[in-house]
C-alpha cells in the first residue's frame, strides 16, 4: 500500500477481502461453503505490504433472468457474465476510502465482462509462484489518495 502522491507506504492500512470461490460462488449464497469463507480483513505490514494465499475465483453470471438485474441486462443488450475477479477496499486515516476489483491478465472473460470494469487498471500479470510448485503469484500496487490532495 503506498501514498498516491509521495509513493511512501502506509504501514498499517485496513485491507478487506472478499471473493467467490473456484466456482464463481460467494459464500452467502452457497450453502456448502462456511460463513465469512473467502472474506477476509487484514493490516499490512512495517512496509505497506500484504500477501493473501487463496483459490482462484470462477467468474459468475450476475443476477437471474426474472430479477431487475436479469430485465435491466436484457434490456440493454448485455449478457450477464462477470469475469474473475477479487474484491478489495482500502482503509487508513487520512486518506480516501478505495473499492475496487483485480481481475487476471489473459482470462478469457476480461473482454466480456458485463460491467466494464475489467480496465488496464485493474488487471494483474499472473505467473507461476517461485516458491510453491502448482501455485500462481500475482503483485498488486495499491495507492490510496490523501484526503488533503482534493
Ligand atoms: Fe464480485
Amino acid at each position: 500500500m503506498r501514498d498516491a502522491v509521495t509513493g511512501r507506504s502506509i504501514p498499517g492500512a485496513q485491507l478487506i477481502v472478499w471473493q467467490p470461490n473456484q466456482f464463481g460462488r460467494y459464500e452467502n449464497e452457497d450453502d456448502s461453503q462456511s460463513a465469512d469463507n473467502l472474506r477476509g480483513k487484514l493490516r499490512c505490514n512495517a512496509d505497506g505490504g500484504f500477501s493473501i494465499l487463496t483459490v482462484r475465483p470462477g467468474g459468475y453470471i450476475i443476477g437471474r433472468e426474472d430479477t431487475e438485474v436479469g430485465v435491466l441486462m436484457k434490456r440493454l443488450g448485455r449478457n450477464r457474465q462477470r469475469a474473475p475477479h477479487i474484491h478489495y477496499r482500502v482503509v487508513h486515516p487520512g486518506y480516501r476510502m478505495l473499492t475496487s476489483q483485480v481481475y487476471f491478465a489473459g482470462d478469457p472473460a476480461n473482454p466480456v465482462d458485463c460491467i466494464f470494469s475489467t480496465i488496464e487498471d485493474h488487471i494483474v500479470a499472473v505467473r507461476p509462484h517461485p516458491e510453491r510448485d502448482n501455485y500462481q503469484l500475482v503483485e498488486l500496487d495499491i495507492a490510496m489518495e490523501p484526503e488533503a490532495s482534493r
